[in-house]
């Protein structure tokens, strides 16, 4: 392992000014998405709408850092022959790849996940890196409920985490170790609060546990934020402050970086949280963020799968990549 270069990597994928597009959508998660604008999910539509992202030259060279890809689209090449892959290195960006196998019961413990994939994961990582991969992302999934989450499902995914990404770090990528408290409760902040460092604190006990090098990953959290169904939503200065809080509590400054998830905000609040945390500065890592949802939205909607929306669907995803990149550096206006 080359801890120097994973540590060039990471801190690439955090750099002021940019963040990281989740583009890594499951076939299961991007048909949803595609339902909703009404286009079929072919694998030729879900090529064309990544081709027009990786395409959009001016959000994809000044504000986005990274992609993380599906295997699917890690193998795909665009419509004139050139690999996806290639697209996104020729606009500057770092290829990245989603490892994970999703989420299955955890056997004893009644609504709860345990993500999965580590098996012949050193292979696939293996042909990740040969294809151009330099990141990779696994997903835990920690549900807040009437007694849950349990320390058997915190434990279990957290054990996971550290797994996947020594396996990386041994294969030359950087981990993006992703520990999602869901948002989709009605739970208040300060549950999610609680929660969320209760989840952080096992993580990093367990990456230290497994030897993993802090200074060779990436963590994406959620933010300290109020469950969608709570009554009492808590506004964006307040958010800000319990989640810079909660992160210099749990997360060691030897991690060049965290890179947010959006995980069900709305495009507009994911940008305003961000931005507000860059008013609490200075900060012990780059902070920036890791979207999927807070980006696609929009050009989604504006492409609805025409060929003559595509430059429509570009100016969306322009849009918002430029609004997130200002806030990764506290400079967006609303
Ligand atoms: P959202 O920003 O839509 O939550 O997706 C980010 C992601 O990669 C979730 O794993």
């Amino acid at each position: 392992m080359n801890l120097t270069e994973l540590n060039r990597i990471a801190t690439a994928m955090v750099a002021p000014g940019k963040g990281i597009l989740a583009a890594d959508e499951s076939s299961g998660t991007i048909k949803k998405r595609f339902d909703a604008i009404g286009v079929e999910s072919t694998e030729g539509n879900r090529r064309d709408y990544r081709e027009m992202l990786f395409r959009s030259r001016e959000a994809m060279s000044q504000c986005i850092s990274g992609v993380i890809l599906y295997d699917e689209t890690i193998w795909q090449d665009a419509k004139d022959g050139t690999p996806l892959v290639k697209l996104i290195e020729q606009s500057g960006a770092i290829p990245g790849i989603k490892v994970d196998e999703g989420t299955q019961a955890l056997p004893m413990c009644p609504g709860e996940l345990v993500t999965v994939g580590l098996d012949k994961l050193a292979e696939r990582l293996k042909k990740y890196y040969e294809r151009g991969a330099r990141f990779a992302k696994w997903r835990a999934v920690i549900d807040i409920g009437s007694g849950i989450p349990s320390m058997t499902a915190i434990g279990v995914n957290a054990h996971a985490l550290a797994r996947y990404a020594a396996l990386c770090q041994a294969a030359q990528i950087v981990p993006i170790v992703e520990p999602e408290v869901l948002m989709d409760g009605d739970h208040d902040i300060d549950r999610c609060y609680e929660v969320t460092t209760r989840v952080l604190n096992k993580t990093f006990q367990e990456l230290r546990v497994q030897r993993v090098a802090l200074e060779g990953m990436v963590l994406k959290p959620n933010m300290a934020i109020s469950g969608k169904k709570c009554a009492k939503q808590a506004p964006v200065e307040e958010v800000a402050e319990k989640t810079i809080r909660l992160l210099k509590a749990c997360v060691p400054a030897a991690v060049p970086g965290i890179a947010f998830l959006s995980g069900g905000q709305s495009d507009e609040e994911a940008t305003a949280h961000l931005n507000a945390m860059h008013k609490l500065g200075p900060l012990p890592w780059g902070l920036t963020f890791s979207y999927g949802r807070a980006l696609q939205a929009a050009p989604q909607k504006a492409w609805s799968g025409k060929a003559e929306n595509v430059a429509a669907g570009q100016s969306a995803f322009s849009h918002r990549a430029r609004m997130n990149g200002l806030a990764s550096k506290g400079e967006w206006q609303s």
